[in-house]
C-alpha cells in the first residue's frame, strides 16, 4: 500500500509541479567612490516628509513559509534603510518562526544562506488580528476601525511617502489572508482612492507578489492618485516561489519548503545591495522585469515564468528609491548602473503547487513507516482532493448553467488587457458566498478560479441560479483541512 502510494504521489507530483532551470548569478559590479557621488543625485533626498512603510503576508501554514519569510525581510531592508519602527507596520500571522516545522526554532531565513530576517521585526498585527480590515484600517490611518493588534497606523501626512508589500496567493481580482474573508481587488482600490481624498501622502509604492497580481490593478487603478505599483505577474498568470527544495540553489537539506519567492527576492536583493539614492523605480522595475525573461528565456518556455508588471502614475517611477525604502550607509559605494547586476534567473516553483512540493519533500526524507511520512502523504492526498474537487465543481456547475458546450467556453473567456475582469463586484462576492455554502472554501488553490465566478456574473447568471446549479454540483464536499469552510471568502 505505501509503495503504491508513493508512486501515485510521484506521478501526480510529476503531472502538477512546474520546475525550471537557472542560470550562474552575475556579479555585482562595484564603482569608485568618485562616480558614486558623481551619480548621487539632488533634490529627492529625505529633506521633508516621512516614510512609511507596511509590511503584510497573506497566508499562514508552514507550506507557506516564503510569504512571511519576504516580508520579514522587507522589514530588515527598511531598517537598514534608515526607517523607524514606529513607521513600519507589519502584518503575519507568525507562525513560522516556533512551527514545529521549523527546523530552526527563532529563525527565519529568505535565502539559503540568508541571516536571520526575524529578530527584531514588530509584531503589530499578528494571528487572527490579520485582517483585511485592519490591513484597511492600517492604511487609512483609522485606530478606531482596528480591531486587536498594537494600534499602530499610517498615520501621515501630506508631504509623506508610503510603501506598501504584500506577499502571499491570490487569484483575478482577489488577494489571499491568512483568515476569512479574503480582499477583493476593488475594495483594496476603494480605500487607495479614500486615502488618497484625504490628503495624507504625496505617493504611495505598492509592489504585489501574488498570482495574477496584475489584475488587482488592471483597469481598476487610475492615475491621478500619485499611486505607483508593480505586480509579480501579470493578470492571467502565476508568480513563483523561489530557493525551493530540490533546486539549485536549494534551501539547507533541513528545509522541506521554499525560502521565498521570484518576484520579491529579486526586488528585495537588488535593494539590499545598491545605492538607492541611485537606483530608481524604474531602474528596479526592469530589473526584476529582466531577471524574468532571462529566466523564461533561458528556460525555452515562455509558459515558465510571469511578466512583470506596472500599473498607475508612472510618472513616478522617475524618482529614486530612497524616499519609500531609505538606504543602508554601507551601499553608498555601490551605484546601480544599468544592467550591472542582473539577477540571477532563479529556478521556481509556480506559487499554486509549493504546498505540493512541502508535503512531498516531507514525505520522501520522513523514515519508511514513520508517523511524519503517513502524515505527508495524507496531507498531499487531501489536498489534491481538494483541487479535484473544486475544479470539477467549478466545470460541473458552467455546463449546468450554459449547457455541456458552452460551459467551458464561459469558463476560458479573458477579457480584453485595460478592463478589470469583472464589472458588479457585488455579483461576484454574491457567487463566491454562494458557490463556497455548497461546495466547501475556495481557499488558496481555489483562487484560481475567480475568473471563472467572474465570467459567470458577466454572462448575468444571479444568486438563485447559481445556488440551484452549485446544490446539484456538490451532493458532498470531501472532508480534511483544505475543503473546510474555515478558510475563503465568506464572511
Ligand atoms: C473610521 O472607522 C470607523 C469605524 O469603521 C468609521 O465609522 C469612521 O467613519 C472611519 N473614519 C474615517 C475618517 O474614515
Ligand atoms: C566609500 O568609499 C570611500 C572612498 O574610498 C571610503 O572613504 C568610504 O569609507 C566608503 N564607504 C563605504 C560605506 O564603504
Amino acid at each position: 500500500m505505501t509503495r503504491f502510494a508513493a508512486v501515485a504521489l510521484l506521478l501526480l507530483l510529476a503531472s502538477s509541479l512546474s520546475v525550471d532551470s537557472r542560470e550562474i548569478p552575475d556579479d555585482l559590479i562595484r564603482l569608485p567612490s568618485e562616480s558614486s557621488r558623481f551619480f548621487r543625485p539632488h533634490g529627492d533626498d529625505d529633506s521633508e516628509g516621512t516614510r512609511w512603510a507596511v509590511l503584510i503576508a497573506g497566508s499562514n501554514g508552514y507550506w507557506n513559509y516564503r510569504h512571511q519569510s519576504d516580508v520579514c525581510h522587507a522589514y530588515q531592508l527598511l531598517r537598514k534603510g534608515g526607517l523607524k519602527d514606529e513607521n513600519i507596520i507589519v502584518l503575519m500571522y507568525d507562525d513560522i518562526a516556533s512551527n514545529e516545522e521549523n527546523p530552526r526554532p527563532g529563525i527565519i531565513i529568505n535565502s539559503p544562506d540568508g541571516d536571520n530576517v526575524y529578530s527584531g521585526v514588530p509584531k503589530d498585527y499578528t494571528g487572527d488580528d490579520v485582517t483585511v480590515n485592519n490591513f484597511f484600517a492600517v492604511i487609512l490611518g483609522n485606530r478606531t476601525a482596528l480591531t486587536g493588534g498594537s494600534g499602530k497606523v499610517v498615520d501621515s501626512g501630506p508631504n509623506d511617502h508610503i510603501f506598501i508589500y504584500y506577499s502571499d496567493h491570490g487569484g483575478p481580482g482577489v488577494l489571499g489572508m491568512p483568515t476569512n474573508p479574503f480582499m477583493y481587488a476593488k475594495d483594496l482600490i476603494d480605500v487607495l482612492k479614500k486615502k488618497h481624498a484625504s490628503g495624507t501622502y504625496k505617493s504611495l509604492v505598492f509592489y504585489l507578489e501574488a498570482c495574477e497580481s496584475g489584475s488587482i490593478f488592471e483597469g481598476l487603478l487610475p492615475e491621478g492618485l500619485n499611486i505607483y505599483a508593480t505586480t509579480a505577474a501579470n493578470a492571467e498568470e502565476s508568480s513563483w516561489g523561489t530557493y525551493c527544495p530540490g533546486e539549485n540553489p536549494s534551501p539547507p537539506e533541513e528545509y522541506e519548503t521554499c525560502l521565498g519567492d521570484l518576484y520579491s527576492i529579486a526586488w528585495m536583493e537588488d535593494s539590499d545591495t545598491h545605492n538607492m539614492r541611485t537606483e530608481t523605480l524604474r531602474q528596479q522595475y526592469e530589473q526584476v522585469s529582466a531577471s524574468e525573461v532571462k529566466r523564461r528565456t533561458a528556460n525555452g518556455n515562455s509558459a515558465y515564468g510571469s511578466h512583470v508588471m506596472q500599473y498607475g502614475d508612472l510618472e513616478l517611477s522617475k524618482e529614486h528609491i530612497v524616499l519609500y525604502m531609505g538606504t543602508n550607509p554601507a551601499n553608498d559605494n555601490y551605484t546601480y548602473v544599468d544592467e550591472n547586476f542582473l539577477q540571477p534567473p532563479a529556478k521556481a516553483v509556480n506559487q499554486r503547487d509549493a504546498d505540493l512540493l512541502h508535503f512531498w519533500d516531507k514525505f520522501r526524507k520522513a523514515p519508511e513507516g514513520s508517523t511524519r511520512k503517513f502524515e505527508a502523504q495524507k496531507q498531499f492526498l487531501e489536498a489534491m482532493s481538494h483541487r479535484m474537487h473544486i475544479d470539477n465543481s467549478v466545470k460541473m456547475i458552467a455546463k449546468l448553467l450554459f449547457g455541456i458546450e458552452r460551459g467551458p467556453e464561459v469558463l476560458k473567456t479573458f477579457r480584453p488587457a485595460g478592463q478589470p475582469l469583472v464589472d458588479d463586484w457585488d455579483c461576484l462576492k454574491t457567487l463566491v458566498r454562494t458557490f463556497e455554502t455548497h461546495c466547501g472554501s475556495l481557499s488558496q488553490y481555489g483562487m484560481k478560479h475567480m475568473r471563472s465566478i467572474a465570467n459567470i456574473c458577466n454572462a448575468g447568471i444571479r444568486e438563485e441560479q447559481m445556488a440551484e446549479a452549485s446544490a446539484q454540483a456538490c451532493v458532498t464536499i470531501p472532508s480534511g483541512h483544505w475543503s473546510s469552510l474555515h478558510k475563503g471568502f465568506s464572511a
